[in-house]
């Protein structure tokens, strides 16, 4: 019977034939126990003299690291490994021998690991953190699809640009200037006119000269927009898809949190409601906390995140930000038009800003007045113009950047392992 690791489970007591590559090894006199990998999870394979050929036990004492095999074997249900099973191998039919592969079980720099990304991410743990991605991935879809949104792909290739013209990836289209998307959320905001309430789910592209451990090139957001919605219906679902988020985590993927070595006691906390803060509020207590660099009007940068996350165990909104440090589409507080009505969305632990959404501005004449302040040409933000012309209303959305999101939730120090393939200041290959 040909099986997955993740399969065997079905299989106790029989014996099944796994496709699979060889991790690691260890081989002692009379035994040798193979660390099997192939995908869906990770096995022991013991290798006993008694019970095999002499032929296939040489071959298993002499297999080397990342070899393809066929390895077939007795499922028995091992107490003492994370996973419950080990398999007691007959027979092992190697696929195709790998000599020399670089990735060996002792420590490797970064540099050198990201340099070969490509069989990097057959580890332990680059094989936890993929799978706990793909289940936010996973989750998200459940979640939107639940509450009726619809998914709606946003194009790559734009002519206009809405979250500021300086991290631009410029291209030609022909003979006309285009750029790589920076946000779906303009074609969202079209979408949701049709559709009532929409999310897309795409890579995003900023030039940004940041070298920090949460800035890529390129990262993947998932943006909804919905019809109808005030700031505070906004607020009220970002806190519960983030949590829905995390709970689905906790509850399907155990192993590759333990495998990270996560503390899932903080992620259990994440429950709504979280915290708010003003922007004023955030100032203040980023004063009393003894920071002297920051006033009002500047915004806040990683150690300041760190500081306001610090005093919650949830992801705190920071809301009403200074209407100069946000784009020009954000709806102004009817009360004090200097702050919008925005929120940013602080991961705890120091994981900073997962989300920024807020209320658009719906109405004509004040956006086209934004558009010009911000010295946007007009004639590219017509058709954004038209949603405010026949039948506007009130919207408001969101965009969860997936990276920081995973690498928060995995307790991953730094973006870069949370993508497959990272593009980084100084990193476009492999
Ligand atoms: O706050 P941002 O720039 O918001 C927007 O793009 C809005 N148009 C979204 C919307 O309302 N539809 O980015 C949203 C999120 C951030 O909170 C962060 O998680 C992530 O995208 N992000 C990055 N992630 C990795 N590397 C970068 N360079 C990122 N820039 C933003």
């Amino acid at each position: 019977m040909k099986t997955t690791i993740a399969e065997v489970n079905q299989y106790v007591g029989q014996e099944v034939t796994i496709g699979a590559w060889l991790a690691n090894k260890r081989s002692s006199g009379k035994i040798a126990f193979l660390q099997l990998r192939d995908g869906t999870g990770f096995i022991q394979g013991v290798v006993e003299k008694a019970n095999v050929s002499e032929e296939v036990f040489q071959r298993a004492k002499t297999l080397t690291q990342e070899t393809s095999l066929y390895v077939t074997g007795t499922v028995r249900v091992d107490e003492r490994s994370p996973f419950g099973y080990e398999l007691s191998v007959t027979n092992i039919q190697v696929i195709n021998e790998a000599v020399d592969y670089p990735i060996t079980p002792k420590e490797h720099g970064v540099e050198f690991l990201m340099d070969h990304r490509h069989l990097w991410l057959r580890s332990r743990r680059q094989h936890a953190i993929m799978k706990i991605r793909n289940e936010l991935i996973r989750a998200t879809y459940e979640f939107f699809n639940e509450r009726g949104f619809v998914k709606v792909d946003a194009p790559i290739l734009t002519g206009s640009a809405p979250e500021g013209t300086t991290e631009l990836f410029h291209t030609k289209y022909f003979d006309e200037d285009a750029y790589l998307s920076q946000s779906g959320q303009l074609y969202m905001e079209a979408a949701a006119m049709a559709l009532g309430k929409v999310f897309s789910f795409g890579p995003t592209f900023r030039a940004e000269k940041s070298k920090t451990r949460r800035h890529l090139i390129e990262f993947w957001m998932i943006e909804p927009e919905m019809a109808f919605y005030e700031f505070e219906d906004n607020l009220r679902l970002q806190e519960e898809y983030v949590s829905y988020l995390v709970q689905s985590v906790l509850s399907r993927c155990q192993l590759e949190l333990g495998r990270l070595g996560r503390d899932v006691t903080k992620l259990e906390l994440v429950k709504p409601p979280f915290p708010r803060l003003t922007y004023d509020e955030a100032i203040k207590l980023l004063h009393d906390k003894g920071f002297t660099d920051i006033e009002w009007g500047d915004d806040f940068g990683a150690p300041h995140e760190t500081a306001i996350a610090e005093s919650f165990d949830k992801p705190v909104f920071i809301t009403h930000y200074p209407t100069s440090l946000k784009p020009f589409y954000m709806q102004p507080d009817p009360n004090r038009p200097d702050v919008v009505l925005c929120a940013d969305l602080i991961a705890p632990e120091g994981y900073g800003e997962i989300i920024g959404g807020s209320e658009r501005i719906h109405d004509y004449e004040l956006l086209k007045q934004r558009l010009e302040e911000h010295h946007l040409p007009l004639e590219a933000y017509e058709w954004y113009l038209d949603l405010r012309k026949y039948g506007s209303v009130p919207h408001s959305g969101f965009g969860l950047g997936l990276e920081r999101t995973v690498a928060w939730i995995c307790g991953v120090e730094h973006v870069r392992e949370t993508i497959p393939f990272p593009r980084l200041l100084n990193r476009l290959y492999p």
